[in-house]
């Protein structure tokens, strides 16, 4: 089976590269002409742990190629996937579907046999009908359900960890409209049931709505225990016992309990706004969601007022070392990271900032993604390693639970920061144990203050 993947982003690239080492014959396309060189010869435009190989290896087995010529792909294929962009649309909170559109209008063109179109981008419900009217508008001559195709096949990949969801996920949503399609998707995924993957069945609606209400849901669930890491911390109680409390019951389940500095990345804030801008379109109530929004939002300005509070209370150096920039471990992505919030709140209060994350330092390669955030971040220091950052400084924030900060030599960390009034750990990941950290003011998530 020949699949044709459009758009070599993030979501294209985890896909083309899984469904190569599946075996079969994958060809991404990209307008971008340098990504496509870039990727012919084994460059990697993003960090994904285990991407790189895994796209080496489909090229080397020729299963995978990279190409900027839709028509000719489109021409040979069974499958094409469409894995474009659907940013929040400026101003209304509405997912933009513009890439979605002319890819529908470009495949369009060139389909030649039966094909099944499939939406991999996160998209409203009702997008799958208008991407078939699109190419039954361009192409007339094609018939819906004969000629081709439109199905729905949301993608639930953590950046991260996206492969290892990618080859063993909870589940596959195939949204179609019938047999003929639905058998085509369920060939794609014969190679997980082996691992016996359930796989959900469902017209393309419902598979649409699925990915938001995942979303929704699981930006809910971080929400509600950075709601009740407030209320431990007022109260004494601690909210990593609490949840593994509520998580042990099946019904709540334990993952996604994680109190932190509020959700970031690519996927919950912009799905979260798309899913409140659904709702109000079809005029039904989806309050939950929009208080999630803006308690996420406020929740980043909070954590940044709780620094700049403690460092004026505790009247140490006016430095802050901040452990992380990245929205979470083992990605270089900085979209709504809470990063990206909490330093301009710091600096505007004339408190120095020292950065040192992984993927992140004056020099990286990797600095060039960061582009969009240099104005707000340029005032600045980045820092070579956790030691760097910390010295002289008198607040340690850990913002990102990166390995390399699970076992920092904290008598290193205290004597290399400025002791003149006893320095303040903020760990907003809740890695250490507050029994381990009486040198400093500690200061953890959901949990009575030292
Ligand atoms: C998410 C979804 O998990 C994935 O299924 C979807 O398809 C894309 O969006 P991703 O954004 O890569 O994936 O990361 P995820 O691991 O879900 O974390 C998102 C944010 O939530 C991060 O900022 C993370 O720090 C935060 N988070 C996550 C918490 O604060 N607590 C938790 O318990 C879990």
């Amino acid at each position: 089976m020949k699949i044709t993947i459009v758009g070599a982003g993030y979501v294209g690239l985890v896909s083309g590269a899984c469904f190569a080492e599946f075996g079969f014959d994958v060809t991404c396309v990209d307008k971008d002409t340098s990504k496509i060189d870039d990727l012919n010869q084994g460059k990697i435009p993003i960090y994904e742990p285990g991407l790189d190989s895994l796209v080496n290896q489909g090229i080397k087995a020729k299963r995978l190629t990279f190409t900027n010529n839709l028509k000719t792909a489109i021409k040979i294929s069974d499958v094409v996937m469409i894995a474009v962009g659907t940013p929040t649309r400026r101003g209304d909170g509405h997912a933009d579907l513009t890439y979605v559109y002319e890819a529908a209008k470009e495949i369009a063109e060139s389909l030649d046999g039966y094909t099944v179109i499939v939406s991999k981008s996160t998209v409203p419900v009702g997008t799958s009908r208008k991407v078939a009217e699109i190419i039954k508008s361009t192409r007339p001559d094609l018939i819906e359900g004969t000629s081709f195709d439109v199905a729905s096949n949301p993608e639930f990949l953590r950046e991260g960890s996206a492969i290892n969801d990618f080859m063993r996920p909870d589940r596959i949503v195939i949204g179609t409209n019938g047999d003929k399609a639905h058998k085509v998707l369920q060939k794609l995924y014969r190679p997980l049931y082996l691992i016996e993957t359930p796989i959900v069945s469902t017209t393309p609606e419902t598979a649409e709505l699925i990915k938001y209400a995942a979303n929704g849901f699981l930006a809910m669930k971080i929400s509600f225990i950075n709601q009740m890491a407030d209320l431990c911390e007022k109260t004494g109680a601690d909210v990593q016992i609490l949840a593994k409390g509520i998580g042990l019951d099946k019904r709540i389940g334990g993952k996604f309990l994680h109190a932190g500095p509020g959700y970031g990345g690519s996927c919950f804030p912009k799905d979260t706004l798309a899913l409140s801008q659904i709702a109000q379109q079809y005029k039904t109530r989806c309050s939950l969601i929009d208080e999630v929004i803006q308690y996420n939002d406020q929740r980043k300005l909070d954590m940044a007022k709780r620094i700049i509070q403690a460092v004026k209370n505790a009247g140490v150096q006016k430095k802050v070392a901040i452990l992380g920039l990245t929205f979470k471990p083992n990605t270089d992505d900085l979209r709504e990271a809470p990063s990206i919030t909490i330093i301009p709140e710091i600096l505007k209060n004339d408190i120095a900032v020292s950065i040192y994350d992984p993927l992140y330092y004056f020099g990286s390669e990797r600095l060039k993604h960061a582009t969009d955030y240099e104005s707000e971040l340029k005032k600045a220091t980045f820092t070579k390693s956790a030691y760097d950052a910390v010295t002289d400084a008198g607040c340690v924030v850990i913002l990102t639970e990166w390995n390399e900060f699970r076992a920092l030599d904290i008598e290193k960390i205290y004597k290399l920061m400025d002791t003149s009034a006893t320095p303040l750990f903020m760990d907003f990941r809740n890695i250490y144990r507050p029994e381990d950290m009486e040198a400093f003011k500690y200061y953890a998530i959901g949990k009575k203050q030292l």
